[in-house]
């Protein structure tokens, strides 16, 4: 069974998702373990205790220093024997030395079609602004693999959404949502499918 720690910053509809997939026994031979927060107030929190599914916060508040934060982070990981780490709405950038130790191992959704609209300040509503201000006729949503660039991983799996005729940012952001929600579950069940 592969273990699986999900890192997470708001509101957690993507955890949700992947704990969705997880109780639908189609994510594969794998289950969220361990769900870590960078923010004290996310409500991807209430989801992970809905489910019964241990949680952490670790965040600049608990940890002000940066290597406690990433020592924090480290044997968090480890003692849930954290196999593959899973990003959703995760809002800090990894240090190196975590990205080191999981090689490979770490997956992040993006909300639009990578390498386009991603790198550093790209992130949230300012993503879907910039698509419509490019006047792009799609957009989307990406998984891939984290490197030590910003959104520059490998890419794993994405799904292409239409923009429309008088979009504004939160319906693009809504329609992107919904494909993030279907390509986490379905980049996780093929890492991790029982071979
Ligand atoms: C979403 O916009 C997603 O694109 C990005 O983080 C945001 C929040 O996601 N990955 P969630 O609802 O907290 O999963």
């Amino acid at each position: 069974m592969t273990r699986i720690t999900v890192m997470v910053s708001g509101g957690g509809t993507n955890l949700q998702a992947v704990i969705d997939a997880a109780e639908a026994g189609t994510l594969g031979d794998a289950s969220v373990v361990l769900v870590i927060s960078s923010n004290a107030g996310a409500y991807a929190l209430e989801r992970a205790a809905r489910h019964g599914i241990p949680s952490v916060v670790i965040g600049r508040e608990e940890y002000p220093d940066p290597e406690e934060r990433t020592g924090a982070i480290l044997d968090a990981l480890k003692g849930a024997e954290t196999d593959l780490v899973v990003l959703a709405g995760y809002m800090s950038v990894l240090p190196p030395a975590l990205i080191r130790a999981y090689r490979d191992r770490i997956i992040n959704i993006h909300p639009a079609l990578l390498p386009k609209f991603g790198g550093m300040g790209m992130y949230g509503i300012r993503v879907h602004r910039a698509v419509l201000a490019a006047g792009e006729a799609e957009s989307g949503a990406t998984v891939h693999f984290v490197d030590e660039g910003v959104d520059t991983g490998r890419i794993i799996l994405q799904e292409r959404v239409p923009v429309l005729e008088g979009d504004s940012p939160e319906t693009l952001a809504a329609r992107v949502l919904e494909a993030e929600h279907r390509i986490l579950p379905e980049a996780i069940r093929r890492l991790t499918k029982a071979d």
